[in-house]
C-alpha cells in the first residue's frame, strides 16, 4: 500500500499542487511580458495593466463584488488585515473578535490594544470548537464596538462561521464586519453584498490556486480605510500624498504582476470547476476521513465530531504521539505531508486543552478519496505500533 509519490494533505497552508496554466502564467508573464503595469504607455506595459485587471475582475466575480476597483491586491492576507486594523481603527475603538483567529488577526489587535489605542473582545468557543453563539452575539453589543472581525473558515477545525447571520447582526447595528475570508476564498461560497461583509481578506495561494506573495481584500464603500503603505502608483505623479482613487490608493509600489497573473488563472479555474462542486467534493473527503478514524483506538479528533457546517480539514490529535512525532512518521514512512501544531492559532487549542497542537489533514480540490484513504490506513499502522 506504500506510495511512491508524495500525498499531500496541507492545502490548508498553502494549495499544491496547483491547476495546470497557473505556474505556466507565471513563467509567461515573466518571460514574454514582464514589463511594469501602469508605467508605461508601450504594448507590453499596457498589457500587464490588463492582465492585473482581469485577475481583480475574476476575483470580484468570485466575491460576487460588482466594482472590481474595491478589489485591493496585497502581498497577503496578513498584510491585508494590517491595513485594515491599522488604516481603520481609531483610538477608544472596541472590536469583537474570537478566539478561533489565526495569528494575523491575533497579533496586530494585540499590539493595538497594548498600546492602549483599541479594546478587544474575544468570544469563546463551545467544547466541540465551535463559535459560542450567545457569547459572541453579547459581546457583540457591548457599547462602544466598531468593528467585528471573525475568520470565515477556522483553519484549525474547518469550521465554516455563519458569516451572513453575523453580516446582518452587525449590518443593523453599523458595525463593520471584516471576515478573514484566507480559508474561505474558493472554499465556499461568498456574496458580500448577501452577506452583508464590510470587508472581506483573502490569500491567493489557498483555496483560490494561486502562487505564493498574492492576496487581497474587498471593501465596501462606507468603510474609510487609510493606505498604510505610501509611495508610487505610476499615475498622478504630480501628487506628493497619495491619490485618493482605488484601487491605487492602497497598492503603492510594484506589484507582484507574475503572482496576480497566475492568480487570475487559479481563481479562473476555480469557478469553473464550481465551488459548490469543489465543496462537495471534499464533504466526501470529510466524511470518510470522520467515520474511518473514529474507530482508531488511541486517535481523537479535535473540534467538532461531525462534518457539520465544516470544510475538510480534520485535525487529529494520537494519546500516544506527539503531533510532530505523528507528523514526522507520515512524512518518514508514507510520504504524507501534513501539518502539526498549532497552526498559528494559539487560542482555540489552549481554550480545548491541546496545547500542543494536533496533526493537520487539509484536503484540496485535486485531492482524492484514495488519498484520505491512504491517511487513515497510514494513521492506523503508526496507532497499531504504538
Ligand atoms: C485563517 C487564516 N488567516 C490568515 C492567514 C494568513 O494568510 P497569509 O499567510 O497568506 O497571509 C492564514 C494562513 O494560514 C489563515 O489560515
Amino acid at each position: 500500500m506504500l506510495r511512491e509519490k508524495i500525498t499531500y494533505l496541507d492545502n490548508g497552508a498553502t494549495s499544491f499542487p496547483k491547476p495546470e496554466g497557473v505556474l505556466e502564467a507565471y513563467i509567461n508573464f515573466s518571460k514574454n511580458i514582464g514589463a511594469s503595469p501602469a508605467r508605461g504607455g508601450y504594448a507590453t506595459a499596457i498589457e500587464a495593466g490588463r492582465l492585473i485587471f482581469k485577475t481583480r475582475l475574476t476575483l470580484a466575480k468570485i466575491l460576487r463584488v460588482e466594482d472590481p476597483s474595491r478589489i485591493i491586491l496585497t502581498k497577503s492576507a496578513t498584510e491585508a488585515l494590517n491595513l485594515i486594523f491599522f488604516g481603520y481603527l481609531k483610538p477608544g475603538d472596541r472590536v469583537v473578535s474570537t478566539r478561533m483567529e489565526h495569528n494575523a488577526v491575533i497579533r496586530p489587535l494585540r499590539y493595538l490594544q497594548k498600546k492602549g489605542i483599541i479594546e478587544v473582545l474575544w468570544a469563546r468557543i463551545t467544547e466541540d470548537g465551535r463559535l459560542d453563539m450567545d457569547n459572541f452575539i453579547k459581546l457583540v453589543q457591548t457599547s462602544g464596538v466598531k468593528m467585528v472581525v471573525t475568520t470565515g473558515i477556522a483553519n484549525s477545525t474547518g469550521v465554516i462561521l455563519p458569516i451572513r447571520e453575523i453580516g446582518k447582526f452587525c449590518r443593523d447595528r453599523g458595525i463593520v464586519y471584516v471576515v478573514d475570508g484566507a480559508q474561505m476564498a474558493g472554499v465556499h461560497p461568498v456574496n458580500v453584498e448577501r452577506d452583508s461583509i464590510d470587508v472581506f481578506v483573502f490569500t491567493g495561494h489557498k483555496g483560490l490556486y494561486g502562487v505564493q506573495g498574492t492576496g487581497g481584500f474587498f471593501f465596501a464603500e462606507h468603510v474609510q480605510i487609510q493606505p498604510l503603505i505610501l509611495g508610487g502608483t505610476g499615475t498622478r505623479s504630480e501628487l506628493d500624498v497619495m491619490p485618493e482613487e482605488i484601487p491605487v490608493r492602497f497598492e503603492a509600489g510594484t506589484p507582484n504582476t507574475p503572482g496576480i497573473v497566475a492568480l487570475g488563472v487559479g481563481a479562473e479555474w476555480v469557478l469553473e470547476k464550481g465551488i459548490e462542486n469543489i465543496h462537495k467534493h471534499k464533504q466526501e473527503i470529510l466524511k470518510i476521513m470522520h467515520e474511518k478514524l473514529v474507530d482508531i483506538e488511541g486517535v481523537r479528533i479535535f473540534g467538532p465530531q461531525d462534518i457539520k457546517d465544516r470544510s475538510a480539514i480534520v485535525p487529529i490529535i494520537m494519546d500516544s504521539l506527539s503531533p510532530q512525532q505523528t507528523a514526522y512518521k507520515l512524512w518518514q514512512d508514507f510520504k504524507i505531508a501534513v501539518r502539526a501544531g498549532l497552526h498559528c492559532a494559539p487560542h482555540i487549542h489552549n481554550d480545548l486543552g491541546a496545547e500542543k497542537g494536533t496533526v493537520r489533514f487539509s484536503f484540496g480540490a485535486n485531492n482524492t478519496i484514495d488519498d484520505a484513504l491512504y491517511a487513515v490506513e497510514a494513521i492506523k499502522s503508526i496507532a497499531s505500533e504504538c
